[in-house]
């Protein structure tokens, strides 16, 4: 079977943390591309969710890559710890990062991938410098700190605009979707540009499991390339 070209990075967040490894190994089973990390610390966003241990607990129990997002207000003190347990991508904001390019250099001289997030009110121009030194680019499609929230089609034209300018700097550079990515919204990023999609409650709240919010999902997504 062919690789779908677009990837889904199940958020687990979402998931039920009393059975989280079990979640997890079905999310791999059903398809998923990588599993995404949310970190968040009180500050940076008004939630806390989890730290370094988790992702040590699930390095032995996916094969899959951790994709960590960073929602804290010093990402670069982290990165060692992150590293050490196994993580395998960094998604850091530029909001709040006064030396980004620095935390990038960081991320990369630790043979990690590298990825740039960017919240709902920030322009796409704004990555324009980095865009060469990044191997993705994450647009929030909710503002950052909560699960379950809805998509904001305002952000569809810059995705559109992301999608365009990788394409003239750095075209194997990823374009990465998060939040409120759902059966509906699933396809109108993709339509605008994205190529991995971000998915918490959709995936790990769907009434009928794991493997059928992943199915929906693929469903959606393979409607688009129709
Ligand atoms: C929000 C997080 C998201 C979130 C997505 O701050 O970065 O990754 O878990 O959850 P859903 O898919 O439920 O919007
Ligand atoms: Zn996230």
């Amino acid at each position: 079977m062919m690789k779908p070209a677009i990837k889904i990075a199940p958020s687990i967040l979402a998931a039920d943390f009393a059975r989280l490894g079990e979640q997890v190994a079905e999310a791999e089973r059903s398809g998923a591309d990588r599993i995404h990390v949310d970190v968040m610390d009180g500050h940076f966003v008004p939630n806390i969710s989890f730290g370094a241990v988790v992702v040590e607990a699930l390095r032995p129990v996916t094969r899959l890559p951790l994709e960590v997002h960073l929602m804290i207000t010093d990402p670069d003190a982290f990165f060692d710890e992150f590293t050490a347990a196994g993580a395998d991508s960094f998604l850091v904001h530029w909001e709040g990062n006064n030396n980004l390019h620095r935390t990038l250099q960081r991320i990369k001289a630790s043979k990690k991938r590298a990825g740039v997030v960017i919240n709902p009110a920030t322009p796409a121009t704004v990555l324009e410098e980095v865009l060469p030194e990044v191997d993705l680019v994450l647009v929030m499609t909710v503002n950052p700190g909560f699960g379950h929230q809805h998509f904001l089609p305002t952000t569809l034209p810059k995705i559109r605009r992301m999608r365009e300018t990788i394409e003239q700097v750095k075209p194997e550079c990823e374009l990465e979707l998060d939040g409120g990515i759902d059966a509906t919204t699933a396809p109108l990023g993709v339509v605008a540009g994205a190529n991995v999609l971000v998915a918490g409650t959709s995936v790990f709240g769907d009434s009928k499991g794991v493997a059928a919010g992943m199915a929906s999902l693929r469903a959606a997504i393979q409607a688009t390339a129709n």
